[in-house]
């Protein structure tokens, strides 16, 4: 008898092991009534400052919660919203906005040629790797890996996360949750401004 409660002690707790890094769409769904307001009732924003949740990895999502909670990617427009919740609520926020669809953008012809230039071939004189390598030629990003999906996105919030990348180069006061790695803030550190406003649209543009 003792040997069963044990058993099945033993195998609660790994089932709640496991229930912590997997979430629950659908709880996730109820927790996204207050996010709706800013991210869309299906996580694709209307205002462009506001980034579109949908179809945005899983493993990226969470991170990003998870670095907003706990301060290491500070967003005062959210102050409040994630600050209690548990490393499972965001789980099963992560897995609602995964699995909704991500609406198109659309880029602007003018910026094209340079935005596709720095897209797919990045500059190498100053240290740009193309973006295709992690972000897929098609802007889907890679969602094992935890790279995030650019196309559809807000230019504007693109544009707004570069500078902030390049900025928290050497000024911690900017983006700088992409780890020891840097490698966002590296790339963004050798863009200019007319570099980043063209590849911001074109990346939204993808499909
Ligand atoms: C009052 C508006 C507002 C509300 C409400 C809000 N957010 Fe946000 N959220 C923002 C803004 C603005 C940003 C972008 C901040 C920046 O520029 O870095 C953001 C960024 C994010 C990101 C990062 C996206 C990315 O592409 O990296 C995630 C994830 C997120 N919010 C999830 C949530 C969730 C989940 C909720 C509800 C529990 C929520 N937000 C509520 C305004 C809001
Ligand atoms: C070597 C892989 C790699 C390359 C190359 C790369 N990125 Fe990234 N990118 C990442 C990773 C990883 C993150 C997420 C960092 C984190 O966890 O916070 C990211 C995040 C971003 C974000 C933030 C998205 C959001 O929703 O907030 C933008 C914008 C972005 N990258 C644009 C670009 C552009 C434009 C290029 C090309 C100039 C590029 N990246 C090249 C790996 C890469």
């Amino acid at each position: 008898m003792k040997k069963v409660v044990i058993l099945a002690s033993v195998l609660l707790g790994l089932s709640q092991a496991v229930a912590a890094q997997t979430g629950d769409a659908a709880k996730g769904k109820e927790l996204s009534v207050t996010c709706s307001a800013c991210h869309g009732a299906d996580g694709n924003s209307a205002a462009p400052t506001f980034p579109k949740l949908a179809g945005l990895g899983e493993k990226y999502l969470l991170k990003q919660l998870q670095d907003i909670r706990d301060g290491a990617r500070p967003v005062p427009t959210m102050v409040g919203q994630v600050d209690n919740m548990s490393d499972q609520q965001l789980a099963d926020l992560a897995a609602f906005y995964a699995s909704q669809a991500r609406s198109g953008g659309q880029a602007d012809p003018e910026l094209v040629a340079l935005g596709e230039k720095v897209y797919r071939a990045g500059v190498a004189e100053r240290k740009v790797a193309a973006c295709t390598a992690c972000h897929s030629p098609n802007g889907k990003g890679n969602a094992p890996a935890g790279f995030p999906a650019l196309a559809g996105q807000h230019a504007e919030y693109i544009a707004a996360q570069l500078k902030a990348y390049r900025k928290g180069y050497e000024d911690e006061t900017g983006r700088t949750n992409d780890g020891d790695t840097m490698i966002m803030r590296t790339n963004a550190f050798g863009l200019s401004d007319k570099e980043i406003e063209a590849v911001a649209s074109y990346a939204s543009g993808l499909k």
